[in-house]
């Protein structure tokens, strides 16, 4: 029997099998559109204490989306800013990344946003654009080694908070 998907807030433990589906979704899903150059410096300092202290911190809120014990997917929302979601390769294409920005629109709204902007990699606009998602105008998304990956910035509009 398939398993429901399940979204809450990160936990510190959670952070090692975050780091695996981000740095799978970046190599397998991000490859298309980067060269192997740029996926290599967008996953080789990634460390498992980053996402420990993003959780821990106040910046950015972390969610996993589960299907029973198994992180597969995760978002990261800042400020109006979706600042990443990412969905383990495997389970791509089985609407669990709409269903994961979908809850992360809802938190968004619930914390009194009015809108969400994004960096979206280039192989995840029309996905957005699919999801209601304006582009804006050409961005880059600087990597720590000083890489520029180019990517599109992009607005949403999010619904009126009820009650
Ligand atoms: C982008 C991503 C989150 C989409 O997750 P997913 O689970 O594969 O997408 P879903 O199955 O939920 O698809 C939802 C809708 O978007 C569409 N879609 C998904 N990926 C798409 C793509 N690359 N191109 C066009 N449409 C796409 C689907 O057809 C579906 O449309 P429908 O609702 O009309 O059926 C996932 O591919 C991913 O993690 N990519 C790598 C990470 C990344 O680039 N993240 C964005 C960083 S800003």
């Amino acid at each position: 029997m398939a398993e429901a998907l399940q979204i809450r807030k990160a936990c510190v433990d959670d952070a090692p099998a975050i780091l695996a589906v981000h740095m799978r979704s970046i190599r397998v899903l991000c490859a298309g559109h980067y060269s192997s150059d740029e996926i290599r410096s967008w996953t080789r300092h990634s460390k498992v204490e980053t996402y420990r202290n993003a959780i821990r911190g106040c910046f950015e809120t972390l969610y996993v989306a589960l299907l029973g014990e198994r992180v597969i997917g995760f978002s990261a929302l800042a400020t109006r800013e979706l600042r990443a979601l990412y969905v383990d390769p495997d389970m791509a294409g089985h609407g669990y990344g709409k269903a994961l920005l979908n809850a992360t629109e809802k938190f968004a709204v619930n914390d009194r946003m009015k809108a969400l902007y994004l960096d979206a990699s280039l192989n995840a606009v029309h996905f957005y654009q699919s999801q209601g998602y304006e582009i804006l105008r050409p961005a880059h998304v600087e990597l720590p080694d000083g890489t520029e990956l180019p990517s599109l910035r992009m607005k949403k509009t999010l619904p009126k908070r009820t009650g």
